[in-house]
């Protein structure tokens, strides 16, 4: 066989749980032939060894039936992600980590950074699963292009649907297009730990978390519920944003989470016919507020015609334009939460045990309750009504 044709032969070969084969992917770094031995180098960047296994199996069949004899495969992995470290009350223990993506406003693009920061983990190998826990305005069907698609139900508990390599489950697969619901304190709860506990997660290694806008009743059960590794704050540069992205990040300071950075969204236009920019809403401002709460910007996206096509069309960016500046910004996003993720762990920084309600500072007695600004108390305030006491304090 000639170098050709054995390109030929692997641009068949799909890498397993995506649509693109290992040729596309960029994955083959090395072919050699010498006489009759025919020895490729792959770079793949999953660490799991049923991945290795599976493309070894496939590429040694089609290879061998296309003529070669004498065939050497040698693999390259990534190290094997760590096991979490984190502590206190798990509702998806087979989950190693969370992100939770926030922000104080609606419509600065936590979805679509949520979407494209997931498909980003998974094209580097990570098992990722995505909770749209936006149960007010639940979008990341659409924006992973499974609007429609109903998940599976085993038994007692519901399969995620899978599209570009990510798990996903969200309020809007679950209930008809476009009912609205009305939700309780305490049918918030419920629902999120439903939506944590009822749903066959896999072995995960990070489920990203997409979360309705501000402060509120679905925060707060949430991290009461998980562990949370990692909080994400969405802003748009625009001081009224900047000045609600301080909540969302004073929110994660009292829930006691780690606080991974800002992605600045909307950051500047390009025009795509001058090359020109223009700074919309500004760029860069967020800066202050990251100094404010000790940490930083980790991302600036611009404003593109491309993400928002992405997003109504179910064809995240990072996926489909992955030469584009943008894909690459968000896998850059990935790989810079993925090593504060590491860090994380190995100083054993994730866990909810201070805000328990049973854990006698309960989390409205004490300054961990964060503000609901709609009802102006502390966390618990707006279940007067419900009769449940949504967070478990005894009100
Ligand atoms: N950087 C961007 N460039 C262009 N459009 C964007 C960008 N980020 C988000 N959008 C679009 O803006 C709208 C709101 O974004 P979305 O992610 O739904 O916000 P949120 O989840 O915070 O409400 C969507 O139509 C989305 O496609
Ligand atoms: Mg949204």
């Amino acid at each position: 066989m000639n170098e050709s044709q054995v390109k030929e032969v692997l641009s068949t070969i799909l890498y397993p749980g995506f649509q693109k084969d290992i040729v596309t992917f960029g994955f083959v770094k090395n072919i050699n032939i010498n006489e009759t031995a025919l020895v490729i180098d792959l770079e793949i960047t999953s660490s799991a060894k049923e991945v290795e296994e599976m493309l070894k199996g496939e590429m040694g069949f089609k290879l061998k039936q296309a003529g070669a004899t004498e065939l050497t495969i040698n693999i390259k992995k990534p190290d094997e992600p760590r096991e979490t470290s984190s502590k206190g009350k798990n509702l998806a223990p087979q989950v190693k980590n969370f992100i939770m993506v926030s922000s104080g406003k609606g419509g600065v693009g936590k979805s679509t950074t949520t979407v494209n920061l997931a498909v980003a983990l998974a094209m580097q190998g990570k098992k990722v699963g995505i909770l749209d826990a936006d149960i007010y305005g639940p979008n990341v069907p659409r924006m992973m292009g499974i609007v429609g698609a109903k998940p599976e139900v085993q038994g007692q508990s519901v399969l995620p649907i899978e599209a570009y390599g990510v798990q996903t489950i969200s309020m809007g697969s679950l209930m008809e297009e476009g009912q609205s619901l009305i939700w309780r304190g305490s049918m918030i709860m419920k629902v999120i730990e439903q939506l944590l506990q009822d749903i066959s997660w896999g072995e995960l290694d990070v489920l990203v978390i997409d979360m309705p806008p501000g402060t509120g009743d679905a925060q707060l059960t949430l991290a009461q519920s998980i562990p949370v590794t990692a909080g994400l704050t969405v802003t748009t540069p625009q001081q009224v944003s900047l000045d609600d992205s301080r909540r969302s990040l004073d929110m994660f300071k009292k829930l006691h989470i780690p606080i991974a950075g800002i992605v600045e969204n909307m950051s500047g236009f390009i025009c795509p016919e001058t090359n020109k920019e223009y700074d919309i809403f500004g760029k860069g401002t967020s800066e202050v507020v990251a100094n404010e709460y000790d940490t930083k910007i980790l991302s600036e996206i611009p404003i593109e015609p491309a993400i928002r096509e992405g997003g109504d069309g179910g064809k995240p960016i990072t996926y489909h334009q992955p030469e584009s500046k943008t894909a690459k910004e968000y896998m850059l996003l990935a790989s810079n939460l993925w090593t504060f993720i590491e860090k994380v762990n190995e100083e054993g920084i994730a866990t909810n045990e201070a805000i328990q309600p049973t854990s006698g500072a309960s989390a409205c007695s004490t300054a961990a309750a964060p503000q609901q600004p709609s009802h102006g108390g502390g966390g618990c305030g707006s279940h007067g009504g419900d009769g449940q006491g949504g967070c478990g304090c005894g009100h």
